[in-house]
């Protein structure tokens, strides 16, 4: 990656309409503190297109909203191979999101950049739960594991790259 290029950065669920959306609404937040935001490049996608065009639900938002993220603005929209050309961390929320991601790649190298957001997590949870058919107290677990992986995320990409 040459100096000036930006790091590319995609989060993945099913929806795109709750997990995602809402990494990168967290990370695009992190991002900013941080003065990076020329440097860094964030999106989210689902790997479904049922929702596609459609804002956040209107659960998550709130939830996002009582934390401090507004994520009113986003729109859904679904994975598409060039993707995984574009981006250079690719983050799916759950395992079957990676395993839908990796049915995808066309080329070995994309494989490599896919990895469970929650790689990055401190603690042993490795999936982000689909809040989607649950209650509100789902929508702020996304939060809590969404805050804590991102963090960590950061840090890892400012050091690999020198930021
Ligand atoms: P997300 O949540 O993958 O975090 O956006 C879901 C949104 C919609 C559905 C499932 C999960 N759905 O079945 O429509």
């Amino acid at each position: 990656m040459k100096d000036n290029e930006k790091i590319r950065v995609l989060f993945v669920c099913l929806g795109n309409i709750c997990r995602s959306p809402t990494a990168e609404g967290v990370f695009r937040a992190q991002v900013e503190a941080a003065g990076l935001q020329e440097r860094i490049e964030i999106d989210s996608a689902g790997t479904g297109d049922w929702h596609v065009g459609k804002a956040p639900d209107r659960r998550m938002q709130r939830a996002a909203r009582e934390r401090g993220y507004d994520l009113s603005e986003l729109r859904a929209r679904q994975v598409k191979p060039e993707d995984l050309d574009h981006f250079d961390y690719i983050l799916p929320m759950d395992r079957k999101n990676q395993v839908d991601l990796e049915s995808l790649i066309t080329a070995l190298e994309q494989l490599d950049k896919i990895r469970l957001l929650l790689s990055y997590n401190p603690s042993a949870i490795r999936e982000v739960p689909d809040p989607y058919y649950g209650g509100e107290a789902g929508f702020h677990q996304v939060i809590d594991l969404v805050e804590a992986a991102c963090r960590r995320l950061l840090i890892q990409i400012r050091k690999q790259h020198d930021l």
